[in-house]
This record gives structure tokens, sequence and C-alpha cells, in this order.
């Protein structure tokens, strides 16, 4: 696990992250998508990589065994724990990690997901192998992020992906030994106002391993 102390973008946004109700919504969105596609049970023990401070765990936490929340923001995962701490909730554990740099943690689950992360992570193979290599035998990977985009959604010195084209992706997932990935739409967002109004819709990818 990484103990990096300088706080990053992540750290100074976390208190507030919630107070957007696009935010909670997107989550709430590809939780509904993520129950309709794979059969959640409370048998599954599930990783959320990615997690911020928890919107997509905390609507798929009733049925789920155990769920991993994994982060690499200090400030996400300390709103997190206040959140964990305060609906006296059992089966989510919160983790500091970067699969990037972080060696693979021991542990394996039958369902990974993953909510507007896939972009800000600029080796996507590197990670999905990783990915892989934490699920079970048939295991669920769940994506949701950003459809391919002009590079406006982040604007000028953003250094992460501007969103996935479907097909490119699909390439990826399957080249790290997932079989069928398949995507919907599930959410949409916009910025800008009137004629200069950009909608930026987000996928969700599930793939079996
Ligand atoms: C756009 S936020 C999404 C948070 C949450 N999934 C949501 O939708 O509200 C991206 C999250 O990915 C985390 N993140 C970025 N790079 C990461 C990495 N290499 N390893 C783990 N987490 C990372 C950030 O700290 C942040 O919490």
């Amino acid at each position: 696990m990484t103990d990096t102390p300088s706080p990053n973008h992540f750290d100074l946004h976390a208190a507030t992250w919630d107070a957007d109700p696009v935010k909670q919504a997107r989550a709430l969105a590809v939780g509904k998508g993520i129950q309709s596609q794979v059969p959640l049970s409370p048998r599954m023990g599930a990783l959320e990589y990615g997690c911020g401070t928890g919107l997509l765990s905390f609507a798929l936490q009733p049925q789920l065994g155990h769920i991993t929340l994994a982060d690499s923001s200090e400030g996400m995962l300390a709103v997190l724990n206040d959140k964990i701490a305060a609906k006296r909730i059992t089966n989510m554990r919160a983790s500091k990690l970067d699969l990037l740099t972080d060696p693979l943690p021991p542990e394996r689950y039958e369902l990974i997901y993953s909510l507007m992360t896939l972009h800000h992570i600029r080796d996507t193979d590197a990670l999905l192998r990783s990915l892989h290599a934490l699920l079970t035998p048939s295991g669920y990977l769940c994506v949701a992020d950003l459809d391919a985009e002009d590079g406006s959604f982040h604007g000028q010195g953003f250094d992460g992906h501007n969103g996935f084209d479907r097909r490119d992706l699909a390439a990826k997932v399957e080249s790290a030994g997932f079989r069928t990935p398949g995507f919907t739409t599930v959410f949409s967002m916009t910025k800008g106002e009137g004629s200069a109004q950009t909608a930026y819709p987000v996928f969700l990818m599930v793939a079996q391993k």
C-alpha cells in the first residue's frame, strides 16, 4: 500500500464530493445497471476500485456479502470511513490501494466494479490485467466511464483519457483475459448552457473472467 502524504485533487474535493446531486444520481444509475446485469448475491465478495466516497457501493451494499472499497486518495477514504461509521455498516471496508504501484493484494473477489476511475489511469492495460488477477473464475468486471469525448469534460491540463471508444476498450478488456464485454448507456451528464451545451454519456461495461 502507498503512503503518499501530499494532498491530490481528490483529497481536496473529498469533503464536498457528495454535495453534487449529479454524482449521487450517476452512482444510483450505475448501481441499477449493475443490479440488472449481474446476479448479485450475499455470497459475493466485491471490490470497488477508485471508490471515492463510496456512492456506488452504498447503493449495492444491501445485496452483497462484503465489499472492499479501494482508492489512492486519503481524503476520499477519510470521508468514506466517516460514512461507514455513521451508517453503522458492517460489510464495507476502506483500503488505500493503487494497483499501478502497490503489490496485488491477496484477496480474490467475485465482483469488481469501478465508476469514473478508469479515465484517470494512464496504463489501462496494466490495470485491467490486475483486475483480472483479482477476480475469481467467472467473476464479473463492471466498468462505468465516459464515452470518448473531445477533452472538454475535464478541460486543459488533464493528463488522463478523454473517455473511451467502446470498441477499443472491448479489445483491451478481451486481451486482458475477459470474455464477452457488453456495453449499455446508463447515464448522461451535461456541461455548458443553451447551444453550447454538451452531453457526456456514461457507459456501463460488463465482462466475465
Ligand atoms: C472521478 S473520481 C470517482 C469517484 C467515485 N467512483 C464516484 O463516482 O463518485 C475518481 C476516483 O479514482 C481515484 N483514483 C484515481 N487514480 C487512482 C489509482 N491509481 N488508484 C486508485 N484510485 C485512484 C481517485 O482518488 C478518485 O476517488
